[in-house]
């Protein structure tokens, strides 16, 4: 049972009069439970593949299976809920809003509709080992600290998949490391499945497979 398959995925973007292969007809299939990493030069197409992943934009030509559901025969809605119920994200940028608290931040997607068993918001600073940081302001933390509240709050409506789109960038090694011994925890204790674009070997090195873009072609 494949939990992602992508076949002949491919996104075209139109700069003037050019035409910009971001993805070019990519097949690859990612069962549950795996952690896989996406690697390639920049403008490789690996944002480009994880938008996609994410449901947050349309591949001009191909398929893209998640869970079971082709994305394209499914109405906005429906892609909405899937999003919402099946994918967490976190980005380089962590996406705090930073006039919210750290416990808010992280409740915030619980509120977007009903979450059945939703893990508290307590039991999810413990799982990221910021329990001390419950009413703090994301500009009183580091970047590492920041980041683990945005794993917590991709984690609140118990995503099976997580995307991450450059998780360690902006941190230091140090921080890099511990964001890193977090997803493998998620990955081997939750079975969570794992997408991450990394340019950190350290973080490609720990995922079971790596798919390499070039050109938005896989290599
Ligand atoms: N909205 C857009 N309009 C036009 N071209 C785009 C757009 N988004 C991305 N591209 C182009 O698509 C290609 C792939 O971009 P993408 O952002 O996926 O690369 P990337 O591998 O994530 O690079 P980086 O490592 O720098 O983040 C690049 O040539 C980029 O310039
Ligand atoms: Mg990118």
């Amino acid at each position: 049972m494949s939990l992602i398959e992508a076949r002949e995925l491919t996104r075209l973007y139109t700069r003037g009069t050019e035409t910009v292969r971001a993805l070019d007809s990519v097949t690859f299939t990612i069962h549950p439970g795996e952690f896989v990493a996406v690697v390639g030069p920049s403008g490789s197409g690996k944002s480009t593949l994880l938008q996609l992943l994410g449901g947050m934009d349309l591949p001009s030509s191909g398929s893209l299976t998640i869970a079971g559901k082709e994305l394209s025969r499914l109405s906005d809605t429906e892609r909405t809920t899937l999003r919402r119920d099946t994918l967490g994200f976190v980005f380089q940028d962590f996406g705090l809003l930073p006039v919210l608290t750290v416990a808010e931040n992280i409740a915030l997607p619980a509120g977007l509709g009903k979450v059945s068993q939703a893990p508290s918001v307590d039991s999810l600073l413990e799982r990221v080992g910021l329990s001390h940081r419950k009413n703090h302001r994301p500009h009183q933390l580091s970047g590492g600290e920041m980041q683990r509240v945005a794993i917590a709050r991709a984690l609140v409506r118990r995503p099976k998949i997580l995307l991450a789109d450059e998780p360690t960038g902006n941190l230091d090694s140090a921080s890099g490391a511990r964001i890193l011994e977090l997803l493998q925890e998620l990955n081997q204790q939750e079975g969570i499945t794992l997408v991450v674009v990394t340019h950190n070997d350290t973080l490609a090195a720990a995922a079971g497979r790596a798919l390499a873009l070039k050109d938005g072609k896989l290599v």
